[in-house]
Formats: C-alpha cells, structure tokens, sequence
C-alpha cells in the first residue's frame, strides 16, 4: 500500500507514519515544517519539504491520502487568518482536485470545533470549509473522501510551545522551564482529551474501509473533563501552582464526542489514557 501523508512532519501526522511504516506501507510526506519537525522523521519515509500547493506536482499514484496538513491552531488563526483560509480551505480543496484527477481516496482531518460554533475563531471557520470542499467533491466530483473530526489530541510528539501547542503540550513546557501552569478562563471549559495512538488506529482502521460516514467520523473518547480537572491530575504528580489567565477569544465551553454508532462498525475503541500519560512524563 502507498500512502501520502500530508503534514507528515507534524505531531499526529508523525505518529501516523510509525504506524503505518510497521504495516509495511510505502509512505510520502509532504509539509513545509511551518510546525512540523524534522526531528519527526522516521527512516524509510520520503519527505517532500514544500508548500501544499506542491500537491498538483506529485505525479505518483497512491492507494490512500491522509491530508493532515494545516495551520493547526486557534492562537496562530488570529494572528495570520490569510494563511489559515490559503491553507486550511484553499490548500484542501487542491487536495480534492488532485484527488479527482488521480482517483485517490482522502481521509480529511477535520475538527471537533465544527460543533461549535465556527465563526469563534478562523481556524475553526477555516477547517469548517474544509469539511464542505471535500463534501462539494464528493457529491459532485465523486471523490472517495472521508473527514475523520478529532477532540483534544495529546501524545508523543505533541507541539510544546506557548503559541501552537494545546493545553498538555503547554502545560509540559512551562513544567520543564519551572512555571506556574496558566489556566485561560475559569478553567470550567470541558473537552475531550484523546490519544493520538487512538487516533492514528483509527484513521487506518476508516482508510481500510469501504463505510462511507457521510456525517463525518467523530474522534473523541466520548468523555470529557474540565481544565480544572485537568489541573488537578497534573498538581497530583508534580505538586505545582497554577495561575488564571483572562479567557480568549475562541476558547469555547464543552466539547466532548457523542454517542456514534458508526465507530463501532470500524471496531474502534479507544481508551481513557490521560492519567497513565501524565503519571508516566518525566521532566
Ligand atoms: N491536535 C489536535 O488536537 C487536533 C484537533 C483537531 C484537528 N486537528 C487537525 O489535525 C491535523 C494535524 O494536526 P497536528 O496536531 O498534528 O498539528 P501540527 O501543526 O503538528 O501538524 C500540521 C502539519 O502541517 C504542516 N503544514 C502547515 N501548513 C502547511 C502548508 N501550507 N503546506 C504543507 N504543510 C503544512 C505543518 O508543518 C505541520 O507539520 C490538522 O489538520 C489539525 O487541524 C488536530
């Protein structure tokens, strides 16, 4: 199997090529390390370092596209919105017309925020529009592409800096650097926190199957707990303090996934890991 991972020097899109390199498959990434890194590299793997619009110039066929690559974050969309819509909207819809032209099935890493209301940040508005391209390329163009939505994602790998990383990946470098913990808002805002190795089975698992999900495959673990408890989770293991910080624009209240019956037809069962994880960090 041949496989294309855009975004593949990124934090899920690196986890996602380790595993597919143990399944044997032949991968290609593609990323212009606006946030990947090269540290991320696994042998084997060939890296096209390049702009996502590089895509019209790849010529190889490939059995599946993981098009993961994006201005991942809420704090950057408000810094440089341009960029989000040319990459996270403009870039996919490159991604589906390159997709048409050379029959290739898409799994479109989509966004928990779509819940949300998606005018609360360009990201979420960005990744949203997304979403309906590769919808638009589906119902007019026939391309076999599926938008697999992710909650929180944390794991190895995982974005560490103040600007790109979610709340964990903070959270693990202000504790190396011996800050306090910030906490943005009142800390009551829940989400769902979800494995990346969760994540990663289960875009293979929906990239090896012919389910068609046509409201979109929901990533979470179906639980949620709130930046508080989250605190406290860590203040157990490492006994530090935190601060409060004034709520941001974006940072919206609840997330976590609904019950979805399509995920047990794929056989997906991920599993609440966020205690071991935490327990086991060594700074
Ligand atoms: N991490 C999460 O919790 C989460 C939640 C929901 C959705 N997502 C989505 O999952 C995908 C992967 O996120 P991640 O957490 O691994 O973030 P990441 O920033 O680590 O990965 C994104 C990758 O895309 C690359 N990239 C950015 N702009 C590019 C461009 N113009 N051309 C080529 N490559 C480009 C970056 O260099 C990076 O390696 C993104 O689409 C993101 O929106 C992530």
């Amino acid at each position: 199997m041949k496989a294309l991972v855009t975004g593949g020097a990124g934090f899920i899109g690196s986890n996602l090529i380790a595993q597919l390199k143990k399944l044997k498959y032949d991968v290609v990434s593609l990323d212009n390390y606006s946030t990947g890194k090269k540290e991320n590299e696994i042998n084997g793997v060939l890296y096209i370092k390049n702009d996502i619009e590089y895509i019209n110039s790849i010529k190889t066929k490939f059995d599946i596209c993981f098009h993961l690559a994006a201005q991942s974050r809420v704090l950057p969309s408000f810094k440089n919105s341009e960029e989000s819509f040319r990459v996270n909207f403009g870039g996919t819809q490159m991604v589906m017309e390159w997709a048409r032209r050379n029959e290739i099935k898409v799994l479109y890493a989509g966004s928990s925020s779509r819940h949300q209301d998606v005018l609360t940040s360009p990201y979420a508005l960005s990744k949203f529009m997304g979403e309906e391209i590769c919808l638009l390329y589906r119902r007019h163009f026939k391309v076999d592409v599926e938008i697999a939505r992710f909650y929180n994602v944390f794991g190895p790998n995982e974005i560490v800096d103040e600007n790109h990383g979610n709340v964990i990946g903070i959270w693990l470098d202000r504790l190396s650097k011996g800050l306090d913990l910030n906490i943005i808002g009142d800390g009551e805002q829940k989400r769902d926190f979800i494995h990346v190795s969760d994540i990663v089975d289960a875009l293979i698992k929906i990239s090896k199957s012919d389910l068609k999900n046509d409201s979109g495959w929901e990533l979470g673990l179906g639980k949620s707990i709130s930046i508080n408890q989250l605190f406290h989770i860590f203040n157990k293991r490492f006994n530090i303090n935190c601060k409060y910080l004034p709520d941001r624009p974006g940072n919206y209240k609840f997330a976590y996934r609904k019950e979805d019956k399509m995920l047990k037809k794929i056989n997906w069962m991920p599993k609440d890991k966020i205690i071991d994880h935490i327990n086991n960090i060594e700074i």
